[in-house]
C-alpha cells in the first residue's frame, strides 16, 4: 500500500474512506475534514467564539488544537470535576497545553461551585456519569454565556457517536433519534453546541493527537463509562471488521434518513430555573435540586 497523495509509505488506512495515507498528508487531510465537517454542518464561522470544553483528554485537546490552527476563535474550558488526582493530573495537562498554544483556558471547579462527583454520587442514587453529564451539560452552557461564547464545541468522535445511536436504537428510544445531531441550534437559554469530530474514528483523533506531540491523559476516569456504552463499542468495532466502512455509514444515514423523520418528535417544554435562571424543564432545575440536596447531606 502506498499513501494516495505522496507514493511514500503509510502511516494509516482508513477503509470507509478507501484511503492510505502518511504521516504528513495524514496531518493535512484531517484538518482539511474537519475543516468540511465544520462548513457543512454549518458550524461555526470565524465570527464566533467557541468555547471548547476540554477534559485533558485526547478527542478535546486534538479539537482544540485543530480549531487553533484553522485559525478560529476558540478558547479553552475545563470543569474539574472533584475526581481526586485524576482531575488533578487532568487540569495539570489542560493548563500546559493552553500554554502551549498560547490561548485562554477558563477553569471552574465543581467543588466551589456544588460538589465534586464522589460526593454527588452519594447525595443521590445516580451513577456517578450520569450526574456528571448532568453537570457538565449545565456548566458549558451556563459558563459559554457568562463569558460570551455563542458556541460550545466537543470532542465527541464517531465511536462516541455511532455507538450511543445504536445503544439508543436497540432500545428504540424515539426521542433520541430526534435530538441526536452534530451542530444543536441555539435557542432561549442555550447556545449552539457542535461536535466537529463526529466523522473522525476514535483511532484517527488519537493518531492525530500523537503526531502532535499532544501529551494527554491516557488513563480514563475512575468511574469510566458504563459497561454497556464499552460493550457498545465492542460490538460496532466486531462488525466493522467484517464489513468495513459500516460505523460511518451507519451513522451518516442516521442524519440524511432518520434524524429528519424524527426531529419534529422532540418538543421541549421549557422554563427559568427560579433559583438560578437558567433553562429548566421544571420550577427548580436538577442542578439547583442537587444543589439542596448536598446542602441537606451537610446539615
Ligand atoms: Fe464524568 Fe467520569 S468524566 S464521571
Ligand atoms: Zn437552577
Amino acid at each position: 500500500m502506498k499513501c494516495r497523495i505522496c507514493g511514500k509509505k503509510p502511516i494509516i488506512y482508513m477503509p470507509q474512506h478507501r484511503l492510505a495515507l502518511c504521516r504528513e498528508d495524514f496531518i493535512s487531510w484531517f484538518e482539511r475534514y474537519t475543516e468540511r465537517t465544520i462548513k457543512d454542518f454549518r458550524m461555526f464561522t470565524n465570527e464566533d467564539r467557541v468555547l471548547v470544553t476540554v477534559s485533558g483528554g485526547k478527542d478535546s485537546l486534538a479539537l482544540w488544537h485543530v480549531l487553533r490552527k484553522l485559525g478560529y476563535n476558540a478558547d479553552g474550558f475545563y470543569l474539574h470535576l472533584g475526581i481526586g488526582e485524576y482531575s488533578e493530573r487532568s487540569r495539570r495537562k489542560v493548563e500546559e497545553f493552553a500554554e502551549r498554544l498560547g490561548a485562554k483556558v477558563i477553569v471552574v471547579d465543581l467543588m466551589e461551585e456544588l460538589a465534586g462527583i464522589p460526593e454527588l454520587k452519594k447525595a443521590t442514587s445516580r451513577e456517578a456519569c450520569s450526574v456528571c453529564g448532568l453537570v457538565k451539560r449545565y456548566n458549558f452552557n451556563r459558563v459559554a454565556k457568562e463569558y460570551g461564547y455563542n458556541v460550545v464545541a466537543t470532542g465527541h468522535n464517531l465511536d462516541d457517536e455511532a455507538s450511543s445511536l445504536l445503544a439508543n436504537v436497540i432500545n428504540w428510544n424515539v426521542k433520541y433519534l430526534g435530538r441526536k445531531y452534530p451542530v444543536l441550534e441555539e435557542e432561549e437559554g442555550f447556545v449552539r453546541k457542535v461536535k466537529p469530530f463526529c466523522k473522525f474514528t476514535e483511532k484517527e483523533t488519537a493518531l492525530y493527537a500523537l503526531l502532535n506531540g499532544i501529551e494527554f491523559v491516557e488513563e480514563e476516569c475512575p468511574y469510566s463509562e458504563d459497561a454497556s456504552s464499552i460493550f457498545y463499542k465492542e460490538t460496532l468495532n466486531r462488525i466493522e471488521e467484517k464489513f468495513p466502512g459500516t460505523k460511518l455509514r451507519f451513522y451518516l444515514e442516521y442524519l440524511r434518513k432518520v434524524y429528519p423523520r424524527f426531529r419534529e418528535v422532540e418538543e421541549r417544554e421549557l422554563q427559568r430555573c427560579k433559583v438560578c435562571g437558567e433553562p429548566s424543564p421544571s420550577e427548580v432545575c436538577p442542578v439547583c435540586r442537587l444543589k439542596e440536596r448536598v446542602a441537606e447531606r451537610k446539615a
